[in-house]
């Protein structure tokens, strides 16, 4: 197991535009490192906000050793809290989701109000004050319908993409979206890898049939080359639905965190279904035409998002062990859409479903081929991986950045 000072120098000796050494895919302590340095520190994305409608209902996220809850409180805003009681520490809800006034911990009662406030506990005696034993909050914010928390204790600033969000999802109201479906499943292999397989459709022709039907192999397609190079059918789709007042153009963060662009699928083709038709007969976005492509988002490390004309799929993905990583998708509708009436959740989610398990499958294969003695790490295709490298330089920095800092503190 590598020590942090291990994993520093092979990320300061990484080779550029290459795949990572084998240990930066497999080694224990290259996790604890990401998630020491990365994970527990940047925003991540948790849910859609549309996923706890009413006052009351909340849900449980875990991320390593964290359990987190995020509740709607009665004034609307969701919070989220460290899922551990004040009192003895049991986790306060045990279930995944669900719904209540209040917050009471299964063990001895004390009883939470939805701000965090305690506002019971039984015979502490006259000197006990429940003032100073709130649940301890998590940094929280909603961008755009997505609720991001951070873990650290100084979150890193979320005005740009708060900013970003609120203009490029703008028309899509996730706000008044419902989830219609979601699929969670676990793939065999680290998380950067799913990542680098996400940033990347050099992939797409040998592996994605359905996918293939609507999206575009083409990096020019959607800034796939270095510096966001785009094509110039692809600057005109984004002038088209920029004059509709939809924000399109490609945007990326100074720190390469988050980036936004709106690219037109294959041809006519209007919605990922096997048939190229949308697959939501009543729209959540308010984009006059069909044929509005996809607003591609990612926001590293813990999402990535398609939202387009007729719904929304948003992608999050939750380290597990160095080889084991969680992706969930969940696929937004508009809230009055019926199922069955304006939309078959088959024909909806079909052409994901596959490429998800299609991914899960070269992202495991991809992590076996690692494990071998004899693997080295080869080139990325700048035609085709500049994703890639973007994504890997991003990662090889902000943990650089992040290990760097957190010695000049301790050395003080
Ligand atoms: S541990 Fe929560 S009430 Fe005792
Ligand atoms: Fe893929």
């Amino acid at each position: 197991m590598l020590r942090e000072s291990d994993v520093l120098s092979m990320l300061m000796r990484r080779k550029p535009k290459h795949a990572l050494a084998r240990e930066l895919y497999v080694d224990p302590g290259v996790f604890q490192a990401d998630m020491d340095n990365l994970w527990y520190r940047e925003w991540l994305f948790t849910i859609p906000s549309c996923e706890l409608p009413k006052a009351g209902d909340y849900v449980v996220h875990e991320i390593g050793v964290y359990s987190v809850v995020l509740v709607r409180g009665n004034d609307g805003v969701i919070r989220a809290f460290h899922n551990t009681c004040r009192h003895r520490g049991s986790v306060l809800c045990k279930t995944a989701k669900g719904r209540g006034p209040r917050l009471v911990c299964p063990y001895h009662q004390w009883t939470y109000d939805l701000d965090g406030k305690l506002l019971w506990a039984r015979d502490m005696g006259p000197d006990f004050d429940p003032k100073t034993h709130g649940l301890k909050p998590v940094h929280c914010r909603d961008a755009g319908g997505m609720v991001y928390i951070c873990l650290a204790d100084q979150a890193p600033d979320f005005e740009g993409l708060a900013a970003a969000a609120a203009a490029y999802m703008g028309p899509h109201d996730l706000a008044n979206s419902k989830i219609a479906f979601e699929s969670t499943i676990i793939e065999q292999g680290n998380w950067k890898l799913v990542w680098e397989n996400n940033r990347e459709c050099y992939h797409c022709a040998g592996n994605h049939p359905s996918l293939c039907r609507t999206f575009p192999e083409d990096p020019r397609a959607f800034g796939g080359l270095g510096e966001g190079e785009l094509a110039p059918e692809v600057l005109q789709h984004i002038e088209r639905c920029e004059k509709v007042g939809a924000p399109s153009a490609y945007k990326i963060s100074a720190a390469g965190d988050w980036r936004f662009m709106r690219m037109p699928l294959l041809g006519t083709a209007e919605s990922y279904t096997m048939d190229g038709k949308v697959a939501v007969s009543k729209p959540n976005s308010s984009i006059p035409f069909k044929d509005a492509g996809s607003l591609l988002k990612f926001k590293y490390p813990g999402t990535w998002n398609h939202f387009l004309s007729d719904h929304v799929t948003l992608f999050r993905v939750t380290p597990i062990s160095p080889t084991q990583t969680q992706v969930r998708t969940t696929w937004l509708v508009h809230k009055d859409a019926q199922e069955g009436v304006d939309y078959q959740i088959p024909r909806l989610t079909e052409v994901w479903v596959a490429t998800n398990d299609e991914d899960r499958e070269v992202v495991e294969n991809n992590q076996r081929g690692i494990m071998s003695p004899a693997y080295e790490p080869g080139p990325y295709s700048e035609i085709h991986e500049g994703g890639v490298i973007q994504f890997v330089d991003w990662y090889a920095d902000t943990m650089i950045r992040a290990m760097t800092g957190a010695r000049a503190i301790a050395a003080e």
